[in-house]
């Protein structure tokens, strides 16, 4: 326990003088999406179904699917013209294995592989580098069929896929992350019920756990073989993208201590020792073991699971603010062998999707993982808020609390620079209003508005805004045009009451 921060006020770790807010020369501006969440065209490609398709289709996605989503599979070309206008440098995206594989094993879709040739062609021609998610979640149907990520094989069928991709369009990709947020997947999809394929088997979590690690090692190698390296440029840039949270014990008391080291174990030390340490923490598999034999772990994958990576991409939405309290947790929940754990909400005004605005977490994310690991360069992948789109009379969104979110978010980045993290690069989340899983199109988490009904897209002020950001490479003033925000975030302790409810059992939801 002794690396969990515990505070959540944590003071900057050096007197360095800020400079004038610019960001480095070189620090990389994106946007991010993923397949399932834009793309639609279902029916194109000969693309397989994906267990998001299967679990939407039943209703888990408050009777929403990813059938149409934002039309991106037919308007791309108008896609890569809008990232443009906006003066994006990079688009960070993810490859949908069922449109690539659509069994997940053996035959390809060249059509498939055409239309991420083709974005790739597209972006470069923009001059917008790509940035490939080989896995955001949208596993071929076929492939949970036979046992999904509890099955060892799917990680070799991930390697294979992996492969498959790099020979398509590894000349003309460097930078590659291989899996978004496995806790996610094993957690929300195996532990709980949240998302795709809703297990709620926590011995199934565990299983895979070890095995979406495996399948990132195995890309990782895929990926190294696979993707050409020219002479006088710059390698591949190969990593990973987690989703690390500061976890916040609601007392000093001895339980809330161990509630939050729990809830640190699964939802970061989990990721982290394996990757970037070769070495699963201990007192997490003793957690893991009330619910699990453990068996899937098989120590000698730890040497593939921490293959070097190139970069760590972070998504980071907010804390965790936790203490002890017998029974609490949902069942099935996503914190397998920790059920006497509840989460707390911060007294602030949440985002749309009740999570809280919590910047100087995200400074505190970059912070631990620099000081606490040998960490490679790290990216924020996403990091972006859900909050009610008003679309005003002429047609303009006025989204001061997402600019305002998103500002505030960017100083934490520059605090964290200036403190001497290796921070490379910020990716919006998102792009374009989009499918956001469980919870559908009801959260917009977009810069850019998507009139689900009409398929229009309209930049928000947020999107307006950042691209002066870009522009400026620090965090420039809100344009004097857009409304009044409501009240900026300035706390940020939690409450010391109030149970879990239902739905906040963790991200993506
Ligand atoms: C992250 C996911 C992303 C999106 C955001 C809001 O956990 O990676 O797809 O749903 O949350």
């Amino acid at each position: 326990m002794s690396d969990l921060d515990t505070s959540p006020q944590t003071a900057p770790r050096s007197a360095t003088p800020r400079n004038d807010g610019r960001f480095p020369p070189d620090f990389v501006w994106g946007a991010a999406t993923s397949a399932y969440q834009i793309e639609g065209g279902i029916d194109l490609d000969g693309r397989g179904p994906s267990i998001w398709d299967t679990f939407s289709a039943s209703g888990h996605a408050r009777g929403d699917t990813g059938a149409i989503a934002a039309d991106h599979r037919r308007r791309m070309v108008g896609d890569v013209d809008l990232m443009a206008d906006l003066g994006l440098a990079a688009y960070r995206f993810s490859i949908a294995w069922p449109r690539v594989q659509p069994s997940g094993a053996g035959p390809v879709s060249e059509a498939g592989l055409d239309f991420y040739r083709a974005l790739v062609d597209e972006l470069l021609a923009h001059g917008i580098e790509p940035v490939v998610t080989l896995y955001h979640w949208d596993l071929p149907q076929a492939l949970e069929d036979g046992g999904g990520w509890v099955a060892r094989d799917t990680a070799a069928r991930f390697a294979d896929y992996a492969a498959i991709v790099a020979d398509a369009i590894g000349d003309r990709v460097r930078r590659w992350t291989t899996i978004n947020e496995p806790w996610c997947a094993a957690m929300l999809g195996y532990a709980a019920d949240v998302h795709a394929p809703g297990r709620g088997d926590p011995a199934a979590a565990v299983a895979a756990t070890h095995h979406l690690l495996l399948a990132h090692g195995l890309a990782v190698d895929a990926l190294r073989a696979g993707v050409p390296t020219t002479p006088g440029t710059a390698g591949p840039e190969i990593g990973i993208t987690l989703n690390p949270y500061p976890v916040v014990p609601a007392t000093g008391s001895e339980a809330d201590l161990d509630a939050a080291r729990r809830i640190d174990g699964i939802a970061n030390r989990l990721w982290y020792d394996p990757v970037l340490r070769g070495e699963y923490p201990a007192d997490v598999l003793a957690d893991l073991a009330t619910v699990s034999d453990l068996s899937a772990l098989r120590a000698d994958d730890l040497a593939v699971i921490s293959r070097p990576i190139d970069a760590l991409g972070l998504n980071y939405y907010r804390r965790h603010h936790v203490r002890h309290e017998p029974g609490a947790s949902a069942s099935p929940s996503p914190w397998p062998g920790s059920p006497d754990v509840a989460f707390l909400d911060p007294a602030r005004t949440p985002t749309s999707n009740g999570w809280a605005v919590e910047p100087r977490g995200l400074y505190e994310a970059l912070v631990r993982v620099s000081d606490d690991y040998d960490a490679p360069p790290l990216y924020v992948h996403e990091n972006g808020g859900a909050f009610p789109d008003d679309v005003a009379a002429d047609g303009a969104v006025h989204d001061r609390d997402r600019l305002a979110f998103l500002a505030d978010h960017l100083r934490a980045c520059h605090d964290a620079l200036a403190d001497g993290v290796d921070l490379r690069g910020f990716f919006v989340w998102s792009l374009l209003d989009n499918f956001e899983w469980a919870e559908g199109y009801r959260q917009r988490f977009g810069i850019v508005r998507v009139d689900f009904a009409t398929q229009e897209r309209t930049p928000k002020d947020s999107a307006l805004w950042y691209r002066e950001v870009v522009r400026a490479h620090r965090v420039v003033d809100p344009p004097a045009s857009a409304e009044p925000a409501g009240p900026a975030p300035t706390a940020d302790r939690p409450t010391s009451s109030s149970a879990t409810r239902p739905r906040d059992r963790g991200p993506g939801t």
